[in-house]
């Protein structure tokens, strides 16, 4: 794998970017040389006896040497150097940009030599101000900012890690963006205020008397205005090149002008006060959520939103569930140390798997998305991670925490694992103790809680019977088992979720399964070879509808590309067995998981005892499977699923309490719950912020005599953003408020 080490850097336009790249390079890794190209002698000369160039001359001489080059040129500028570039440069270099339009330039690449566009990796930092030159050059200017690249997909993926390399010992965050999205964002977040910048002072000079203005103009013209003291022959260079997305986002904001020109002109109080109101409000949550000086781990949630569901309704409709969640976070621990470009179809875009791939991000992985589902991730390869440099946030998801433990436990490097209040609540010695048998150093909390503090070490493989089915610990160990010395083992009790092995396979990995009943083996020391991947709809999520569908009578719904994997059917098995009428069409499978059509219709629901084989089966859905208890004809008995108690709220507790609130009569176990079907009553109930609690109250009111108010919805989206819209969609009356 290339790394920046003994690399000479040859940066072509030494500005403010430019020069501080130089300037932080030098800094963070004293021993790299830096060469550097300008038309600017005096600032070269500068720039020598500062030492944060080595050497500087002309593009002929020096690119040929340069193992990475780095353009730090306006767009249009860049664009028309590439060729020189491409002429001169060595067939090993990596060739970097910082222009702040992408698709320009991108496109003058493609007309290049395919081993240079290969090569070529585009970035934009988020990290100009309105100083210009190598005098403002700074060595820390990219500290804690956002980098954008903006790789295709056949960019090489050791240039890709390079060039994040480079931005990391810099000090930066590295995102990744496809080019179209990138020109987009940026015309509306950066291009659109400068030429508003330019324009109001503009304007400011047309008026009379404006020596006067400005002498008397207050804070408010002077932070509006200070984008217009930016260098012009940039910001020309920038609205030329990205002409098409800069007018759309000028369009729609003379709309808006407009529309605050009639509200001024007609002195409408309501109006001008809804639109600063909002604004007031989205730009301090902006702040809030985005500009966070001191880079503090975020691990709290916002637990305010509620739902308030009207009673009664209907559920019709032909709909598709977001992305499965446990699929969409393999998908890129996988993708992310594979060798080659893993692209994936159908990712859940909710913050439990966004965590996961910020995770990797931060180690150094560059991830192009998501933009409608898809992700482009660059592997770096089974031992390519980076050390992190702040704790790993894993927010509310049990899931995402073990199974990276499991990796970074056989990490060259250390690492600590942070989560969310109640993630910092769950048993982590389920993990802990047998990857500390494979030889990992895994330090918990004295009761075996989160923060996790890894120290990686090599490991050893070893054979462990699971006490309980968990996906989970199974899936933590093979990572873990990965990098071992040796075959690791995991026998399972009962059946669970095998996305693992499944996806292991499918990245070229050898790995067997089910060969002996319940045991999982693999050796550790292969490689992955990067893979696309289509993520089919969740059916966790799916449930939600089902049995929203389940409990209303006149009910009919169609469910598209819902996974099927026979570990994760038990909520058909379940609802068919209370007399659910649920037929499946458009049998297919996408990659290595089974997809269908679920087609379900209402009819009357009677009470169950559920077999303990279908819990593993089952294990998310049951929040909503209460429901249709609390809606079925007589008793629904569980038994054996003490695992309920210690998901991301205890799940027994939470709905015995709100089901009585509800009017349902119920009586608790240690291991389960007797659930006695009922009329369901209006009132308030508490989803302790637990995504599944949340959503399956909402579609309790579906047959509740008055509205149901559900408190501490905000975590749905960790699983199931758009929840609100689709529940309306299909006729469910659900409202949120703060
Ligand atoms: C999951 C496994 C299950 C499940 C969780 C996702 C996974 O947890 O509850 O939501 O993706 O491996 P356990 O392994 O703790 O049963």
């Amino acid at each position: 794998m290339n790394s920046l080490t003994d690399k000479i850097i040859l940066i072509v336009g030494l500005g403010l970017i430019g020069g501080s790249i130089a300037r932080g390079l030098k800094r963070s890794n004293p021993s790299l040389r830096i060469e550097a190209v300008d038309n600017d002698e005096n600032q070269l000369s500068t720039a020598i006896s500062e030492g944060s160039i080595d050497a500087f001359g002309e593009l002929n001489s020096l690119c040929p040497k340069a193992d990475l080059i780095v353009i730090a040129l306006p767009p249009l500028a860049t664009a028309s150097i590439l060729p020189q570039i491409s002429e001169l440069c060595s067939p090993q270099s990596v060739i970097t940009d910082v222009a702040s339009v992408k698709t320009s330039v991108t496109a003058a690449v493609n007309k290049l030599d395919p081993e240079f566009i290969a090569r070529f990796v585009p970035g934009h930092p988020i990290a100009g101000s309105e100083k210009s030159g190598y005098l403002a050059s700074t060595d820390s200017l990219f500290n804690q900012r956002n980098i954008i690249l903006t790789p295709q997909v056949n960019t090489e993926p050791e240039a890709v890690a390079l060039v994040h390399e480079m931005w990391r010992a810099l000090g930066a965050d590295i995102l990744g963006m496809s080019t179209k999205r990138h020109d987009e964002v940026l015309a509306a977040t950066s291009h659109l205020p400068h030429l508003l910048a330019f324009a109001i002072v503009n304007a400011l000079v047309r008026q009379e008397q404006s020596e006067d203005i400005f002498r008397y103009a207050a804070g408010g013209f002077a932070d509006f205005s200070r984008l217009a003291s930016s260098d012009a022959q940039m910001w020309t260079d920038v609205f030329v090149a990205n002409s098409e997305a800069a007018s759309s986002v000028l369009d729609d904001y003379i709309d808006d002008l407009m529309a605050l020109r009639q509200a001024v002109t007609n002195q409408d109080h309501a109006a001008l006060y809804a639109s600063f109101s909002q604004a007031r409000l989205v730009r301090n949550n902006f702040i809030a959520k985005y500009f966070n000086p001191m880079n503090q781990p975020t691990t709290q949630t916002n637990n305010v939103t509620s739902f308030t569901v009207k009673p009664g309704g209907q559920v019709n409709g032909d709909i598709r569930v977001p992305g499965d969640k446990s699929i969409s976070h393999r998908a890129i621990i996988f993708g992310a140390i594979a060798d080659g470009v893993t692209r994936v179809k159908g990712f859940l875009e909710g913050e439990d798997a966004l965590n996961t791939l910020a995770a990797f991000r931060e180690m150094g992985v560059t991830i192009v998305g998501p933009e409608a589902g898809e992700l482009t991730i660059y592997g770096v390869g089974k031992n390519g991670l980076k050390p992190p440099r702040k704790p790993l946030d894993m927010g509310n998801s049990g899931t995402a925490m073990r199974l990276m433990c499991g990796l970074l436990s056989a990490q060259s490097f250390d690492s600590e694992l942070i989560g969310d209040e109640s993630l910092s609540t769950r048993p982590m010695m389920r993990i802990a103790g047998p990857l500390r048998d494979m030889g990992a150093v895994v330090e918990t909390e004295a009761d075996g809680t989160p923060p996790l503090r890894i120290s990686g070490k090599p490991l050893n493989g070893i054979e462990y019977a699971m006490p309980m089915a968990s996906a989970q610990v199974k899936s933590c160990l093979l990572l873990a088992g990965l990098y071992a010395q040796g075959t690791t083992r995991v026998q399972e009790p009962g059946p669970c979720r095998d996305h693992t092995e499944r996806m292991l396979a499918a990245f070229g990995y050898p790995i067997s399964s089910g060969v002996t009943e319940g045991l999982t083996e693999l050796e550790g020391g292969h490689e992955l070879k990067a893979t696309d991947i289509e993520i089919p709809a969740d059916i966790s999520s799916a449930t939600f509808f089902l049995v929203a569908a389940a409990i209303t009578p006149g009910a009919e719904l169609t469910l598209r590309h819902v996974g099927v994997n026979p570990t994760r059917i038990g909520i058909i098995n379940l609802l068919r067995l209370m007399g659910t009428d649920i037929r499946f069409s458009n049998e297919n499978s996408i990659g290595a998981e089974p997809v269908v059509d679920i087609t379900i219709k209402y009819a009357p629901l009677k009470g169950i005892e559920i077999p303990a084989e279908q819990i593993p089966l089952a294990i998310d859905e049951f929040p909503a499977l209460f429901i249709a208890a609390a809606c079925a004809d007589g008793d629904t008995v569980l038994h054996g699923a003490e695992e309920l108690r210690v998901k991301e709220s205890d799940r027994i507790d939470a709905m015995a309490v709100g089901l009585t609130t509800l009017g349902i009569d119920s009586e608790t176990y240690d291991d389960g719950i007797r659930i006695t079907g009922g009329t369901l009553q209006g009132g308030e109930v508490d989803s302790r912020g637990d995504h599944r609690i949340a959503m399956a109250f909402t579609v309790a009111a579906l047959r509740a005599k008055s509205s149901i108010l559900v408190h501490n919805c905000a975590n749905v989206t960790t699983s199931f953003p758009g929840f609100v819209e689709l529940a309306r969609s299909v006729g469910i009356q659900v409202q949120t408020s703060k």
